[in-house]
């Protein structure tokens, strides 16, 4: 039986199983290009919403080391995301890349939980965008009603409605087959670096002193009674449940890594960068650290503008500015934020249609799911079934708790990706490899250390929802996905299923 959990699919039929079989990646990017799709992708809800949340329920001001703390984490798990991904000359996620060299059972799991990052993460952006247009909306004077708002620490039952609707159409649009071409994008880049920048440099001007008294909180026990809201750590040590302090620096850290997912997106690109070796490390590493810069400056500034404990948790950094008396500028943020957030939802939703579809292609999971519409050429079906139960997630869950649960399935797949770099070097050294791990074993050892470290300071019940969510999987793996693989019936791929 361990041998067909770890069968792997030739190289060449993954080549084949590709969206054009026919032409070989153009090696045109730089690491200047690879830099620009990073931020592109990475800046999002992270900075733009959690910031908020975490200053107010965690950290306080140090929610700046935070942030910190997890772009480090991110860098080192994305030194060995980039072997990894460059290990096979094809393209595609880190699924297609570990069903060729890892195996069947390895590539199920990450595949099962890109899934869940990429599904949850869209539900994530696209609440947090209904923050910022619910902020629009109040400098109109329009107001949302209560139960079709925002449902973080909300107390009554009701759907985010402009969450919902966000995903709805955005699905139509994938389905659709329409495409953001490279110009929108570059621009909607800008637009959200400027928001960003904006707000760092007309914040600073408005910064109190007094707001960042104390810089890191004082440990705050919280009452007993829920006891799964704790981080994990808290509870297998036996401590007192907390907030804030040192401790807290972490519990933070752990939710705004949120910020940084989207540089896997870059690493998958090793095949179409120019010379890999050196220019993946600058791209990602280049990428992150100008994120990591901008982030930290930001929340210096926005817990300078306002008390972390006024904080405004749908739409921070536009709220500081309308609690200091600048609406005109809070409606530009919003604004723009709106705007930039529309296409990491975007992104994110078609990563997760295509990791699906894939998985689907290989059998692994029912067929039905990998037929291409006949017009638009595009996987309808997975698009609007997964469409509809996000935009339902995204209607009625809170922000926080859906981000942790990526968060945690994020790292999990870094822990297997670290693993999985090591493990190949000693199984197949023959393997081709754009970009190498600097320092292996040390780098991806300690990558694991780090990813695994932000995991036990997520909460306990993220942890307990994770295992249900990996329980599902095994359970769909070994029911259905095991017996129906094509590899082990040793199908090939027929056209109407090539995107
Ligand atoms: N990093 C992206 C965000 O913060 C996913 O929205």
């Amino acid at each position: 039986m361990s041998s067909t959990l770890f069968r792997t699919k030739k190289v060449e039929q993954s080549i084949l199983d590709t969206e054009e079989p026919e032409h070989a990646l153009k090696k045109s990017l730089s690491a200047l290009d690879l830099t620009v799709f990073g931020v592109g992708v990475i800046i999002g809800t992270g900075i733009f919403v959690l910031t908020g949340t975490v200053a107010k329920n965690n950290a306080g001001p140090a929610v700046a080391l935070a942030f910190v703390a997890a772009g480090v984490a991110c860098a080192l798990a994305a030194l060995c995301y980039a072997e990894f991904a460059s290990t096979v000359p094809v393209a595609g996620s880190a699924y297609t890349f570990s069903y060729a060299s890892l195996g069947e059972l390895p590539a199920w799991i990450i595949g099962w939980d890109l899934v869940l990052e990429f599904a949850l993460g869209t539900a994530v952006v696209a609440v947090g965008w209904s923050g910022y247009i619910q902020s629009l909306m109040d400098n109109a004077g329009w107001e949302m009603p209560a139960a079709l708002g925002s449902r973080e620490g909300a107390d009554v039952f009701g759907f985010d409605i402009l969450a919902a609707a966000l995903v709805l159409v955005l699905t139509g649009i994938l389905v659709l087959g329409m495409k953001l071409s490279a110009r929108i994008t570059s621009l909607v880049v800008a637009i959200k670096v400027t928001v960003v920048l904006v707000v760092i440099v007309a914040g600073a001007f408005l910064i109190k002193g007094a707001n960042y008294d104390p810089f890191i909180p004082k440990e705050k026990p919280v009452e007993a009674g829920s006891s799964l809201d704790s981080p994990l750590i808290q509870l297998m040590f036996g401590w007192a449940p907390s907030n804030f302090g040192v401790m807290g620096i972490f519990t933070a850290a752990s939710v705004v890594f949120f910020a940084f997912i989207g540089f896997d997106v870059v690493a998958t690109a090793a095949e179409e960068t120019r010379n890999p070796q050196r220019d993946m490390p600058r791209g990602i590493l280049g990428s992150l650290l100008i994120c990591t810069t901008l982030y930290v400056l930001v929340s210096i500034v926005v817990t300078g503008m306002q008390h972390y404990t006024r904080l405004s948790i749908d739409a921070p950094l536009a709220d500081a500015f309308k609690a200091t008396g600048h609406p005109w500028f809070a409606g530009f943020i919003s604004f723009g934020a709106a705007v930039g957030l529309t296409t990491v939802c975007m992104i994110l939703l078609l990563g997760q249609t295509r990791v699906f579809f894939a998985m689907s292609r290989d059998g692994l999971l029912p067929r039905f799911f990998s037929h291409v519409h006949p017009r638009f050429r595009t996987p309808h079906r997975p698009t609007i079934l997964l469409g509809v139960i996000i935009a339902i997630l995204a209607g009625f869950t809170p922000l926080t708790e859906l981000a942790a649960l990526v968060n945690i399935g994020t790292l999990f797949a870094f822990v297997v990706v670290a693993i999985g770099v090591l493990v190949l070097r000693r199984t197949r050294p023959d393997l081709h490899r754009a970009f190498r791990t600097p320092w292996v074993p040390v780098i991806p050892i300690v990558s694991v250390c780090a990813s695994l470290w932000l995991m036990i300071n997520l909460p306990a019940e993220t942890w307990v929802r994770f295992g249900i969510w990996m329980a599902a999987g095994f359970l769909v793996y070994f029911l259905y996905g095991r017996t129906h693989s094509r590899l082990a019936r040793g199908e090939a791929t027929k056209p109407e299923e090539t995107l």
